[in-house]
């Protein structure tokens, strides 16, 4: 007897299975014959693992057009902005906001999330207000909350006091932002610093790094550098790392060996990176989004990342990692069928393996967490950006939605209902 069945679904490597879910835990795969209080027909529909967000700011979340929008659509301008918004920002107000964006996660199937607070704030609000949105939600989405230093571990004074005061607080990874401190030698000892503080603590790290079209900045070096030599493999992730875009291709072959060496993953953000980036280019202007096949070619862990959603920094988003992938994927011009299928790969087990969650994916014993697409497959998923008909989390079921079905009426013919833009 199951709690939950999930039948006849098609499973992202193409295998048709039934999928057995007891106390929160899945119990068997394969053809199922028995009870359960409850069969969820999934016949011609994918069941995925759930989306994970390695990569995001939930204290900014939906503040968009607050002090005022950004204008020029630099990351400078949108740091300037949340700077003044959170001197006035109340405690409820973050709360609320990021109640509500995680309401849009769970709908989306996204389950796990890494987000980013601020640290820069002498009264600590923001990362109070974090840990209590990871508190209340943890019943049916993993939050992981990172210290991040918005305004430079040494170019803000307090940076350092009150980023380690987060740390004892209950926050879960080292954050930084090396590229935004006075000068490069700066920047490249915050991170010495902050992963000497990761180590001694037995903490990951994920980094802003080098979110720049300088082609000079190269603190991914350092922070693959520092990972080895704290013996941190596995453990250390560089967000963005949009530099090595517009860097010496000489440079990038003998960084990358030393980046898997390291086991330093990384985290592209595509619609933040190529919304961002480039705005002092005229043309031909760059992309921004760092080097994807290529990072993956050298055995690099790569996922992608949502970042903002409605913020100073992008005035769109719906918490759906399959926007993200779809952005991605064009990008970096990932068009292959292996390619396409990757990037739904990376918006689900490789953002798992970067924010280190072991109970995750579609296997017998892991967390009963799981999403219902309504598409054949992972690549009809991206194209369509499907419907999440139905999002279990942790043996529940969370979120149902129903299919987008329409009724067309055209001249000359009866009316048909159209599952939509599904292929004939
Ligand atoms: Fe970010």
């Amino acid at each position: 007897m199951f709690d939950i069945i999930v039948k006849g679904g098609t499973l992202p490597d193409g295998r048709i299975a039934d999928i057995g879910i007891e106390a929160g835990r899945i119990k068997a795969i394969g053809a199922l014959n028995a009870e359960a209080g409850e069969v969820i027909d999934a016949a011609g529909d994918l069941v995925a693992p759930p989306f994970v967000d390695p990569h995001f700011h939930l204290d900014a979340t939906q503040s968009y057009g607050r002090p005022r929008i950004n204008q020029s659509g630099t990351l400078l301008e949108g740091i300037g902005l949340w700077g003044e918004l959170k001197q006035v920002m109340t405690e409820d107000d973050m709360i609320n906001r990021a109640l509500t964006y995680c309401d849009w996660a769970a709908s989306m199937g996204l389950l796990a999330i890494r987000s980013h607070v601020d640290t820069c704030d002498d009264t600590l609000k923001g990362v109070r207000a974090m840990l209590e949105v990871r508190e209340q939600v943890k019943g049916y989405v993993d939050l992981q909350l990172v210290a991040f230093p918005q305004d430079g571990l040494y170019r803000d004074p307090t940076a350092r006091a009150n980023t380690i005061r987060a740390l004892d607080m209950g926050i879960d990874v080292v954050g930084g932002i090396p590229h935004f401190e006075r000068t490069m030698a700066d920047g490249a000892a915050s991170v010495r610093d902050l992963c000497e503080i990761a180590a001694e603590r037995g903490l990951r790290v994920d980094m802003h790094c080098d979110e720049t079209d300088d082609p000079l900045s190269r603190h991914i070096e350092t922070l693959s550098f520092e990972a080895q030599r704290l013996g941190m493999q596995g453990r250390v992730n560089g967000s963005h790392l949009t530099s090595m875009h517009s860097m010496d291709n000489y440079y990038v072959s003998k960084l990358l060996p030393l980046i898997a060496e390291a086991g330093v993953s990384a985290t592209p953000n595509p619609l933040i990176n190529v919304m961002i980036q480039g705005r002092h280019d005229t043309f031909p202007k760059r992309r921004g989004l760092t080097r994807v096949k290529e990072m993956q070619a050298h055995g690099i862990t790569v996922g992608w990342g949502q970042d903002c959603v409605l913020d100073p920094w992008y005035p769109l988003g719906t918490a759906d990692m399959l926007d993200v992938a779809f952005m991605g994927l064009h990008v970096a011009q990932m068009s292959s069928p292996e390619e396409m299928a990757r990037c739904f790969d990376m918006v689900t087990h490789q953002n798992a393996a970067i924010m280190g969650l072991e109970d995750y994916g579609l296997r017998v014993g892991a967390t009963a967490s799981l999403i219902i697409l309504d598409a054949a497959s992972p690549i009809e998923a991206l194209r369509l950006r499907a419907a999440r008909l139905c999002v279990i989390s942790k043996g529940r079921v969370i979120s149902r939605t129903p299919r987008m079905d329409t009724a067309l009426t055209l001249p000359g013919r009866p009316q048909t209902i159209r599952r939509r833009h599904k292929a004939a």
